[in-house]
C-alpha cells in the first residue's frame, strides 16, 4: 500500500528496489528516518516487530493519531478544505501551543496535502483531494507498529540485535534544510559511526555524492536512478548496505 501523506524525499519510487534487498531472516524492522513511511507501507509486514521513527514531532503526532484516534482525526480533517487563506492560517497555528494532539495532527495533514511539493511552505493551487477515507487502512497497517520520536543514534542503539534490519533514509547531503529537524555534517558522520558498530544489518539511502561515497567506502554501494518529481529529470541515488 501507499503512504497516506506525500513527504519530501519519500521513497515510494524506490520502495520495490529497496525491499527486494531485505534479507529473509529479519525479526525486527526499524525505519529510522520514517518520514511518510513509504518503505514501511510498501509491504503488509516486514517483521514481527516493526518500528517507525522520526525526529519531527508533528509528523510523529500525526502517525500516532492515525493509529490511536483514527475516527476523531478523520472527523477533524473533514472540516478543512483546499484554500490559500486556510493554508496560511494553519501555518501560523502550528507554531503556537494550545491545540489538542488531534487538532494539531489534522492541521499538519492538511498543510502537507495542500502545500507545493509537500514542503509545507507555500500553498499549492492545484486541486487536491483531502478525503481521509484511506486512514482506515493506515490505522490497520499501524496496528502492530511501534511509533518512536527519537534521534537516530539512541534509537539504533536501543533496537540493535543480530536479526535487526535498519532502513535509514536520512536527509541527503547538501539538502538537509528541506526538513524542520536540523541535520548537520557532524550528523552524517555520527550516523556512519553508529552504523559501523551495529550487530544487525542496515540498508541506507543517500544521494550520489562524492562525500557520501568516501564516507561509506568500506561498505557495498549500489547506484540507482529514479525519476525526480520536482525537477522533472532523473536523479542518481545510492543504496548502501553492510551485508
Ligand atoms: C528523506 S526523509 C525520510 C523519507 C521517508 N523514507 C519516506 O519515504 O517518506 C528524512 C527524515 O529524517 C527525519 N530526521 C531528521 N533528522 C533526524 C534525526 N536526527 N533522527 C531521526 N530522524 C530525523 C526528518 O524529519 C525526515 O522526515
Amino acid at each position: 500500500m501507499k503512504s497516506f501523506i506525500p513527504w519530501i524525499g519519500g521513497k515510494s519510487l524506490l520502495a520495490q528496489k529497496i525491499t527486494s534487498l531485505f534479507p529473509d531472516d529479519v525479526d525486527r524492522y526499524i525505519e529510522v528516518f520514517g518520514g511518510g513511511g513509504s518503505v514501511l507501507f510498501y509491504k503488509e509486514k516486514h517483521a514481527n516487530l516493526e518500528i517507525y521513527n522520526d525526529l519531527n514531532r508533528n509528523l510523529v503526532n500525526l502517525f500516532r493519531c492515525a493509529k490511536y484516534h483514527r475516527a476523531e482525526l478523520q472527523r477533524e480533517i473533514a472540516g478543512y478544505f483546499n484554500s490559500r487563506e486556510l493554508f496560511e492560517e494553519i501555518k501560523e497555528k502550528l507554531k503556537i501551543p494550545g491545540f489538542t494532539d488531534i487538532q494539531r495532527a489534522a492541521m499538519f495533514y492538511v498543510q502537507i496535502k495542500i502545500s507545493y511539493g509537500s514542503q509545507s511552505k507555500n500553498f499549492c493551487c492545484y486541486k487536491k483531494n483531502l478525503s481521509p477515507d484511506y486512514l482506515e487502512k493506515i490505522e490497520k497497517r499501524l496496528e502492530r507498529v511501534v511509533i518512536e520520536n527519537k534521534d537516530f543514534e539512541n534509537l539504533i542503539k536501543v533496537y540493535d540485535r543480530p536479526k535487526a534490519l535498519f532502513y535509514c533514509d536520512p536527509p541527503y547531503h547538501k539538502t538537509e534544510n528541506y526538513y524542520d529537524a536540523v541535520f548537520t555534517k557532524e550528523d552524517h558522520e555520527r550516523l556512519k559511526s553508529v552504523l559501523s558498530l551495529i550487530r544487525g544489518r542496515f540498508i541506507l539511502s543517500y544521494n550520489d555524492d562524492v562525500y557520501i561515497r568516501e564516507l561509506y567506502h568500506d561498505f557495498e554501494i549500489i547506484p540507482v536512478v529514479r525519476q525526480n518529481n520536482l525537477a522533472k529529470g532523473m536523479y542518481r541515488e545510492l543504496i548502501i548496505k553492510n551485508f
